[in-house]
This record gives C-alpha cells, structure tokens and sequence, in this order.
C-alpha cells in the first residue's frame, strides 16, 4: 500500500485489486486542487495556466508513478483571498486532494499557506511572484518567478545605458512593491535617481498616474503591472504622448505579456523588459510548446502564466518518480528540492535552500516579427536567484 493516501482510497485499491485479481494493478486516483481566477479581472492568468495543465496532461499521460492524476479545478475569481482559502480547505478535507496549485495572485497565495501547513499538503504556487510566499509554509513549491529576480537585471540593464533619472509606477500590493524596492535598490547602487508612485490594485485608473511621471521627465518609466493589466498601461502611454517626450517604457515582462501583446499594437513596440519567459524564445522546447498550445487553444498565445503552469506539472510529476508516488508533505518537498529540467523558459531548478525557482531572466526588446509583436530576447542574466542575485 502507498504512503500518504487516505485511509479510505486506500481501503478501495485494495478491495478493488481483490476483485481485479493478483497481477491487476489498480492505478489509485491522486486529486490536484487547482485554483486560479477563471473569472474577473485576473481570469486571463486562469485561463493560461488551465490550458497549460491540460496540455501537460495530453502530452505526458495522465498515470504517474502509479498513481492516476485527476484534476479539480475551482474558480476563486482573482480577488477573494476568503474564497480562496475556503476552496483550498474544501479540496483536501472534503474532496481529498493530495496537492494544491495555482494561486493567481500573491494575497490568494497568503490565505491557502495555513491550509498547506496543517494538512502538510504540498502546494505549487504556478502563478504568484512576491519573494516570500514560499516562507508561509514548508510545503509550499514555486515554478512561477519572484520579482525581485524579474526586476534586478532591468535595474542593471538601465543603469548601464544611459538611463540615468527613472519614475517607477507599481501595483500597490506585494508583487509591485518587490519591484520597486528591487529597481530602486540596484538602480541607485549603479549610480541612478528613481521617482516612485503606486497605483491600486482594484479599479486603477493608469492616466493620472502616467501624467504625473511624464511631468516628472525622467529618462524612463519602470512599470510592473499584474498580467493582463499591460494593455490599460500601454494606452495612456500612448495618449500622454511619454514616448514623443523621449521618455522610454522599461519594466518586468507582466506589462508586455504574449497574451495580450499583440493586440497593443505599435505603441508597445520598443519596450524594454526583463523576464523569464518569452514565447519567441528560440529553443527546440519552447517551439513545441508554443505550437502543442496554440494548436490545443485555438491560436491562443501562451504567456508566462502558462509556463509556470505546465512547469508546475512537470514539478509534481517529477517529484512523484522520486517518492513513488507518495505525496506525504515531508517526503515530496524533500524529492523536489534542487530537482531541475528543460522548461520551455529554459534552464530551472527548484532551489533547496527556499523552494523556490532559480532561472535564467531575458533582457527583450518589443518587436514586429512575421507582422506580430513579441518580445525579442537579446541578453540574458545566467541562474538568477529568486532573491534576484
Ligand atoms: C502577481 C500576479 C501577476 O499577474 C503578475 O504578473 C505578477 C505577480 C502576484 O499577484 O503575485
């Protein structure tokens, strides 16, 4: 009998190889509780790393380890942490999930730590970036990124050309405020002046904001914005006229997301940002994915959102080879440390130390190619650690 199933599942392989007869081997069921906003104003992030599991699932199999993997996917609707957590409590007491993942935003993140502690289930955040979500439980994993190791070599990167006075512009919440503090610590140590302003998280209106650093004339605005807000951004930008000022947009690659960049047309075109995940990213693995997604989707673009989805399931299979297919809390943390593979992100690895990810980040410059924009990669910063150093 496995480890770490509950007592009934495990009373029913038993009773159900019994019936099947001695060689017949019941594969046992294992529950991942996924919860993304699939609604709302975040449900693009849903969206993306719900179609990235399944086209894990269609193209690795759904039997791992010996164990059956079944997803349940719950819509927390982005911005709701109480529903979030409710769901989170739901999944492993009613429904008998094994593993959690998802967590769309870092306060959703916050509220299901405590559940992931108590039961010691083992919880893949796939979405969320602030650098210390992985300290609110020991058994929390993270394939997304963290912002503090997006924005450090966007910092560096500006400082050594000849961007000298930068107005950052953040969401006022954990994510943006890593950034900002992230930018202004590397920008000013490399001999740069930064302006600062934040923006709120729900409703924000982005036009009085720009206005005010575009009064401020700096070389250059850094913007972090949560993914799907780049749009809004990209307008005002526009409309404000930053770029005829000779004011340049740089940020981390949220604002230029592959969801919904082409649609910002030529305004976005010449944005500088650093990020982890391009989908014109050229290597044989991101080419595949790029092609199995669209194909699977209906054109759809997969974005970063996704890559940390599809890593999320490579992470959880990859662990169940090492435990045979155990999830006890303890044991599968253990065989995911310092695990490491060929993403379509290129090079990761989950570090031991945090249990979070360490991964190469992409200097990209936004252009036309084949008559749709993408963020073209053009230098890249080896192994960054989630810390950013
Ligand atoms: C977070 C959400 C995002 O959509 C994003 O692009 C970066 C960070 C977050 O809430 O952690």
């Amino acid at each position: 009998m496995r480890i770490g199933l509950p007592l009934h599942a495990a009373l029913a392989a038993v009773a159900l190889s019994a019936l099947l007869g001695p060689g017949a081997s019941a594969q046992q069921v294992l529950k991942i509780g996924l919860i993304e906003p699939m609604t709302g104003p975040f449900a693009s992030t849903g969206k993306q790393v719900d179609a990235a599991v399944k086209l894990y699932l269609a193209e690795h199999g759904d039997v791992v380890a010996g164990r059956k993997i079944e997803v349940l996917l719950r819509d927390d609707t982005g911005v709701a942490p109480e529903t979030t957590k409710r769901f989170a409590q739901e999944l492993v007491t009613n429904d008998h999930a094994e593993i959690l993942a998802g967590f769309g935003l870092t306060p959703l993140a916050f509220a299901a730590a405590p559940v992931a502690s108590e039961a010691k289930t083992p919880m893949i955040v796939m979405s969320a970036g602030t650098l210390i979500i992985p300290q609110r439980s020991p058994y929390i994993l993270r394939t997304s990124f963290t912002l503090p190791q997006q924005t450090a070599p966007m910092a560096l990167w500006a400082a050594k050309h000849d961007i000298k006075k930068v107005y950052t512009l953040v969401t006022d919440y954990g994510p943006g405020l890593d950034a900002e503090t992230t930018f202004k610590t590397v920008f000013t140590a490399n001999g740069g002046a930064v302006d600062s302003a934040r923006v709120p998280l729900n409703n924000p209106d982005y036009a009085p904001f720009i206005q005010r650093a575009k009064d401020a004339k700096p070389d250059a605005v850094f913007i972090f914005v949560p993914s799907g807000e780049g749009s809004a951004v990209m307008k005002q930008f526009a409309e404000r006229g930053l770029a005829a000022a000779g004011i340049k947009l740089i940020g981390t690659g949220d604002v230029t997301d592959d969801d919904i960049l082409d649609s910002m047309g030529d305004p976005a075109l010449g944005t500088i940002t650093s990020h982890f995940y391009s989908a014109a990213h050229p290597s044989p693995e991101n080419k595949a994915f790029v092609a199995a997604f669209e194909k699977a989707n209906g054109g759809m673009r997969p974005n970063f959102m996704a890559v940390g989805g599809y890593d999320g399931m490579a992470l959880i299979y990859e662990a169940l080879k090492k435990t045979g297919g155990s999830t006890e809390g303890d044991t599968f943390v253990a065989a995911a440390k310092g695990l490491s593979w060929t993403s379509p992100r290129g090079p990761m690895t989950i570090d031991p130390a945090t249990r979070d990810v360490i991964q190469d980040v992409y200097l990209r410059k936004v252009e036309r190619v084949n008559g749709h924009l993408y963020n073209v990669e053009f230098d890249r910063v080896a192994a960054v650690h989630p810390d950013g150093k």
